[in-house]
């Protein structure tokens, strides 16, 4: 028999644990003497609402007796199928439940009183739903009861939901009304709501389908704790958060690295050939090796990503608001280390879902963050594995949950460019001090992407004619744009170089740093130099994320440039006066494997423009 993890979300006052308590009742998952008592304690309330309510929350008082717990999980099985309903106590924030319980669930259940409508809440909860991805939403408008069973009412909350929900990433939407008091539609037909002809709420349950967001390709397989019971065993326990495995498989463990194969595969009923996701099992390995709580067991030919710069969407969930910069503990998987949240790029309204400036995070908010880690964690994007994508911030002093965070993918900031391989600096004691805006902050703004379009060929060969009416036709299009020409900075930034192969190879040194930082600001950075040979451009090449550096190369025969010489510099070197002059006595490396070739001889300049347009539009670069 199959399980459906769902997560509720509302309020008591939307009737929530009314809901969950009919549920309970009418699917018979209640003992008659249970009902019975819960009936004569609420009676004394007066407010028939809480009777259902009373029997969940008294449920739940019992089981927190004495313990600390964030999220209860409910079961109850019917015929077709078993649940488990993730819900929390009353005071805790609803953020919370959601996070916390939607991260496994399947199905979230946004409840909405039908007097109300669609409030802000409403939509928060559809909202974290997306955004934790679980793949089918099941609205509940509820109180049906209460507003004459109106077709009118129920139609204008699900017409409003939809309008928001088009744009969430919502995989399924169902709207069912119900009335969790008298019953309606929650596990019986209701009588009184003849217009509706859908489902019922516990039918929908029975029937959605489930495992379609589970991850079974990706064995990921983060440590609890080791165990050593004898002398002759050692075994490692945890629960496969996602894929599979199977006795015999070579795995690697990370961070150490070290690798292995799968000795024995136990649970408490016994050995197993192969175990799944959500298994909790202990594995031993054929090799002696160190392996510790918050270490990952991962199949060798299938690693996760590492990284201590993620960009993430962060829930916060605490009373205190966000210390950006401050240290806190972040939890992923089994494993624990420090973190902060190195820039806030932007909160994000719930009700319009623009985004906003914001100096920190108040409970509830939603935002788009980086967070850095002070050792690489081992993940995969949210979007592919909710289990190791997922994370939350404790604070340090108080030890509570301040925060629930998905991992998008690594940070792609300015850090993110910071010099990798080959080291380009000399001193030791410089620090990469990235920029508080982001470089996808301002491409967001620009309406365009930064790149940097290289063009390259003969003195002459017309680069600077093309550079410039390609400028002014970006300009026109509201692009931001940079121009760097070999005159130009040999004016002044590089004054003091000539023309040898060393000063050559220095003068492309330089401007293409330039042009990286023009770049990672923005703009699309147009250069024009020589630039005669192909290990320097491939210098340049090498510090532009590839697909955003393009080599153009202006092809324009030899012959014909000597023709045009416009600056008689040709004939100058002809005759001797100029040494080391490129196509006459120092060499011109053709590229091989130009990102574009455009010929000055037999196209005009307007034509070439309109060329490299179309290839800023294909790469997307810039849009129509
Ligand atoms: S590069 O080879 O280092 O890329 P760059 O594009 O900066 O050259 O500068 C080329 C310009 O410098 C030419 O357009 C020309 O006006 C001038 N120039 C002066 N001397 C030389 C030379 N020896 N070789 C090439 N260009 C020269």
């Amino acid at each position: 028999m199959d399980l459906l993890r769902l997560t509720t979300a509302g309020s008591v006052d939307d009737g929530k644990s009314t809901l969950i308590g009919r549920l309970l009742l009418d699917s018979k998952a209640i003992l008659e003497d249970q009902w019975e008592a819960v009936t004569r304690a609420s009676k004394q309330r007066g407010d028939p609402y809480l009777d259902l309510a009373l029997l969940t929350d008294g449920l739940r008082a019992e089981r927190e007796q004495g313990i600390t717990i964030d999220v209860a999980y409910r079961f109850f099985s019917t015929p077709r199928r078993k649940f488990i309903i993730a819900d929390t106590p009353g005071h805790i924030q609803y953020t919370r439940n959601m996070v916390t319980g939607a991260s496994t669930a399947e199905l979230a259940i946004v409840l909405i009183d039908a007097r109300n409508g669609v409030v802000t809440q409403s939509k928060r909860h559809g909202f974290l739903a997306s955004l934790l991805q679980t793949p089918h939403i099941l609205v509940a408008v509820n109180k049906m009861d209460l507003v004459d069973y109106s077709q009118a009412v129920f139609q204008a909350i699900v017409d409003e939901y939809r309008a928001f929900a088009s744009k969430l990433t919502v995989q399924d939407i169902t709207f069912i009304p119900i009335s969790a008091l008298q019953g309606d539609n929650v596990v019986n037909k209701s009588q009184t709501m003849p217009w509706y002809d859908g489902s019922t709420l516990l039918h929908h349950l029975e029937n959605v389908n489930v495992g379609s967001s589970r991850n079974l390709v990706d064995f990921r397989f983060p440590v609890q704790m080791a165990l050593r019971p004898h002398q002759d065993f050692r075994g490692f326990a945890g629960q496969i958060v996602s894929g599979t495995i199977a006795c015999g498989e070579e795995v690697v463990v990370l961070p150490s690295g070290k690798t292995s194969s799968v000795r024995t595969i136990t649970t408490l009923e016994g050995d197993l050939a192969e175990a799944v996701a959500g298994d909790s099992v202990v594995i031993s390995l054929a090799d002696e090796i160190d392996v510790s709580r918050g270490d990952m067991i991962v199949r060798r030919h299938n690693l996760p990503q590492s990284a201590s710069q993620f960009e993430c969407i962060l829930c916060w969930m605490s009373e205190e608001p966000l210390n950006i910069r401050a240290s806190y503990i972040l939890q992923h998987t089994t494993r624990q280390v420090r973190a902060f949240v190195a820039t806030l790029n932007y909160r994000i309204d719930v009700d319009t879902l623009h985004r906003e400036q914001a100096e920190t995070l108040h409970l509830n908010d939603i935002a788009r963050v980086q967070v850095t880690t002070t050792q690489p964690l081992f993940y995969d994007p949210y979007q592919i594995n909710r289990a190791t994508g997922g994370f939350i911030l404790i604070d340090p002093f108080t030890n509570n949950t301040v925060a629930a965070g998905m991992i998008r993918r690594r940070a792609q900031d300015l850090d993110d460019l910071a010099p990798a391989e080959p080291e380009r600096r000399k001193s030791s004691n410089v620090v990469w001090e990235g920029s508080a805006l982001t470089q996808a902050m301002r491409e967001e703004r620009n309406g365009h992407k930064g790149a940097v379009l290289w063009f390259t060929g003969l003195s002459g060969s017309g680069k600077s004619t093309i550079a410039r009416l390609l400028e002014r036709r970006l300009f026109a299009a509201g692009i931001h744009t940079f121009y760097l020409d070999g005159d130009t900075v040999r004016h002044g930034l590089n004054g003091d170089l000539g023309f040898t192969a060393e000063d050559r190879k220095e003068n492309i040194r330089r401007v293409a740093e330039v042009a990286r930082l023009a770049f990672e600001h923005g703009h699309i950075v147009i250069c024009t130099f020589i630039s005669p040979f192909a290990a320097d451009r491939n210098f340049a090449r090498s510090l532009l994320p590839a697909g955003l550096f393009l080599e153009l190369y202006v092809k324009c025969d030899l012959e014909v440039v000597k023709r045009r010489d416009p600056k008689g510099l040709y004939a100058r070197a002809l005759r001797g006066e100029i040494a080391e002059f490129t196509g006459i006595s120092s060499p011109y490396e053709a590229p091989e494997a130009a990102d574009l070739v455009v010929e000055t001889d037999v196209r005009s300049a307007e034509e070439i423009v309109e060329e490299v347009w179309e290839e800023l539009l294909r790469r997307g670069i810039v849009a129509g």
